[in-house]
């Protein structure tokens, strides 16, 4: 079965704009079917549309409902474009919301996020700057299954970049970047072709 790919960004869109290329040159067996933002201003919308990937807006500012209310909007955009937790893979792209546990339970082992460090090292926001401020020789990106913690779930692909002596959080933040494209890439099509699964906190290579 062929999975539809959907996409959530809240900004620019440089890795949502990778893999929907990557998808597209290298034949990975994905549909995308639709990039959801919960900002109106969000540059990758523009991105996706040229792509020719559909896209929707599910505003965040100003809702006052609780964080599974607005998930649930999300699910309705879903379920729109005919995407449920059996036939779906949803990468969170830049995309600067925290989940429900209840999105989470329902979409299990279905979401990807990609986050700017090693995982466990520097969760949270500002993870280029944690590492600089550390002192840590090593930096990277880590895209890994979402769970309930903050950046704590099973871990898919990881690309280690060098700390300079002269890297400002905007150097760096610039290579871990090109390493993330690279790294979310990898990690969608091994899902698209099924070659992982999950084995409680361990992703595991079939052969
Ligand atoms: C990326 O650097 C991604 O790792 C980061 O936001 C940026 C989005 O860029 N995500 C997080 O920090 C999540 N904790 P993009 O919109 O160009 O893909």
């Amino acid at each position: 079965m062929l999975l539809k790919l959907a996409i959530l960004i809240s900004g620019r869109g440089s890795n949502m704009k990778a893999i929907l290329n990557a998808v597209k040159k290298q034949n990975i067996p994905i549909k995308p079917t639709v990039v959801i933002s919960n900002k109106p201003t969000a540059k990758g919308l523009k991105i996706a549309s040229k792509l020719g990937v559909q896209t929707e807006i599910v505003e965040s500012k100003g809702f006052q409902g609780t964080r599974w209310e607005y998930d649930q909007k999300i699910i309705h955009v879903l379920s729109k474009y005919d995407i449920t937790s059996k036939n779906s893979l949803i990468c969170l792209a830049g995309f600067m919301r925290i989940l429900s546990p209840e999105f989470i339970k329902k979409f299990k082992n279905r979401i990807l996020n990609i986050h700017p460090s090693i995982l466990p090292a520097f969760p949270g926001l500002d993870a280029q700057r944690q590492a600089i401020e550390s002192g840590v020789s090593h930096s990277g990106c880590t895209v890994h299954f979402v769970d309930e913690g903050v950046d704590t779930g099973p871990i898919i692909v990881q690309e280690i970049v060098k700390i300079k002596n002269d890297d400002t959080e905007e150097t760096l933040s610039k290579r871990i970047l090109v390493k993330e494209h690279k790294a979310y890439v990898k990690a969608v099509k091994l899902i698209a072709e099924k070659k992982i699964k999950v084995v409680g906190r361990n992703v595991k290579f079939l052969s």
